[in-house]
């Protein structure tokens, strides 16, 4: 049995996350240290249409049959087989893995649509495009996230720092200086689409007060571009602190959020906020490179179930 393999990473969202859905910039990078991989075994004796999925981590086993269209594993396979013109589906199994927490802000439903795309086309020997790639797994992200900006897909994709705006082509970002961040998970899962809504309700109450706030989110976003293009890193923790307190007033921090980011900063970060929907998931501090290991000591001490330190390198 052939098989073909492909991976993606996760991602933090650096500035920007919630104010991006309502036409904002924000800034995200890819995390390599966490991927998620898809192993496509394609199997010629088996009916055409009998695509076997196992997913060990969370313990599914299970076929396209017997999910809902919906589901996000049948809604990859389904959008991938309409865009690639397939007259048949040829029978498979594949297997997803991931390192990347589940509802955690890193992008992990975004990793795994876009490991079985490439994996899985590829198998059929037609390999899509990264721009394909990108706007399939965004059409999975609708199903299920409501209005997601399409920032998850995109930084995922191209596996690069990105300046992104909602509906415009997407651009890369020049890191000049490298910097390190440590990435702390609160163990607390939090559903992105629930808090996306909470968000919308609340705009829809308070309009004037929220435009301010998104407005001011922006602004830090391309403040920070130029920043990280400049290479003044020394100037994005505070930056990432204003960050953080916009979040806070959008009502998307949590007391678990706050404890790791009070440690983080209580411990030598330069600034800390929430990454990603918020609520729960990860925070994010920027460190200094030879502080990193001890600050994440720090956070695992304060409660972290995990952290990760990760740089950004010189693109
Ligand atoms: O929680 P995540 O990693 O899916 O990030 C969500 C980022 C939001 O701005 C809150 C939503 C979006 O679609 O951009």
């Amino acid at each position: 049995m052939p098989a073909f393999s492909a991976s993606a990473p996760g991602k933090v969202i650096l500035f920007g996350e919630h104010a991006v859905v309502y036409g904002r910039p924000a800034i995200a990078v890819p995390v390599l240290q966490v991927r998620a991989k898809a192993i496509v075994s394609v199997d010629p004796r088996s009916f055409p249409g009998l695509v076997k999925f196992q997913a060990p981590d969370i313990g599914l086993e299970t076929s396209l049959y017997d999910l809902p269209e919906n589901h996000p594993l049948a809604a990859v396979i389904l959008k991938a087989a309409v865009a690639m013109q397939l007259s048949h589906i040829p029978a498979c199994t594949i297997k997803v893995t991931s390192t990347i927490p589940i509802a955690g802000g890193m992008g992990s439903g975004a990793a795994v649509s876009v490991a079985i795309l490439r994996a899985f086309s590829a198998s059929l020997g037609h390999p899509l495009n990264d721009e394909q790639v990108s706007q399939l797994a965004y059409e999975v992200e609708l199903i299920h996230h409501g209005t997601p900006s399409g920032i998850d897909n995109t930084v995922i994709t191209y596996a690069k720092p990105v300046y992104f705006i909602k509906g415009r082509t997407i651009e890369t970002l020049r890191v000049k200086t490298p910097f390190s961040l440590v990435i702390a998970d609160t163990g607390v899962q939090s559903p992105t689409s629930s808090v996306v809504s909470d968000v919308h309700s609340a705009w829809e109450a308070d309009q004037a007060q929220f435009n301010l706030l998104f407005d001011r989110a922006g602004e830090i976003a391309a403040t920070a571009r130029q920043s990280i293009e400049a290479g003044s890193v020394d100037k994005l923790g505070p930056m990432m602190d204003e960050n953080q307190a916009l979040l806070r007033k959008m009502g998307v921090s949590s007391p678990e959020l706050e404890s790791l980011i009070e440690a983080a900063r209580s411990s030598g970060a330069q600034g800390a906020k929430l990454s990603g929907a918020g609520r729960g998931g990860n925070i994010i501090a920027l460190v200094a490179a030879e502080q990193a290991g001890r600050v994440a000591r720090v956070l695992e001490d304060a409660g972290a179930v995990h952290t990760i330190v990760t740089e950004i390198p010189k693109t």
